[in-house]
């Protein structure tokens, strides 16, 4: 018996928002086993780094883990959306500066500056409204990428991302931040 069968059945309040989509939903279930495989527990939790395998996530969904206490929003992004992302011009920008916690300085929010790889496939960020705190719905709002898909709105004041992950409208102050995360193989990422 494998350690995510294990636990089956007992950690499924650990994935607490899927993805919206049919398509995404389907990867959802399918990477469920890998996400299942963090334990909650009490040890686990004071843990300040998790890793998540992201083997199982397909181009236009992602998967919500909960670390430190709140969601990490982690988004295999389309190339559509990837050219979105890159096509905003900064200076429209609510919120110019990426907030990414991997780079130590406060730097242009380009979609460069956000995304984990240079290629901007994959995009990790806290899945928290920096207005006062709610979780956003992902493919959602009005600056989703093309076919609907990427894109963050959060219902509880009408703030809307892009699908960078940029605040672009609504009350909430900020973008949504990047945490401290990196591939550590293939299909893992090691965040904090
Ligand atoms: S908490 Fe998100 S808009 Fe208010």
């Amino acid at each position: 018996m494998s350690h995510a069968e294990d636990h089956e059945g007992t950690r499924r309040d650990f994935l607490y928002y899927a993805t919206a989509s049919a398509g995404a939903v389907a990867a959802g279930a399918a990477i469920w086993p890998l996400v299942n495989q963090m334990n909650p527990s009490a040890d686990v939790q004071a843990l300040s780094s998790i890793r998540v395998d992201v083997g199982g996530l397909s181009e236009g969904s992602q998967i919500t883990v909960k670390w430190l206490g709140k969601p990490v929003f982690i988004r295999r992004r389309t190339a559509a959306e990837i050219e979105e992302a890159r096509g905003v011009d900064v200076s429209d920008l609510p919120d110019p500066v990426a907030r990414n916690n991997n780079i130590a300085d406060q730097v242009p929010a380009t979609d460069e500056n956000r995304a984990l790889d240079e290629n901007g496939e994959w995009l990790v960020q806290m899945g928290v409204c920096t207005h006062l705190g709610c979780v956003p719905l992902n493919d959602a709002g009005d600056y989703v990428g093309p076919n609907g898909q990427g894109g963050w709105f959060c219902p509880c004041h009408g703030s809307h991302y892009d699908t960078s992950g940029r605040i672009r409208s609504g009350p909430a102050p900020e973008n949504l931040p990047v945490p401290v995360a990196e591939f550590v193989e293939e299909t893992t990422i090691k965040l904090g």
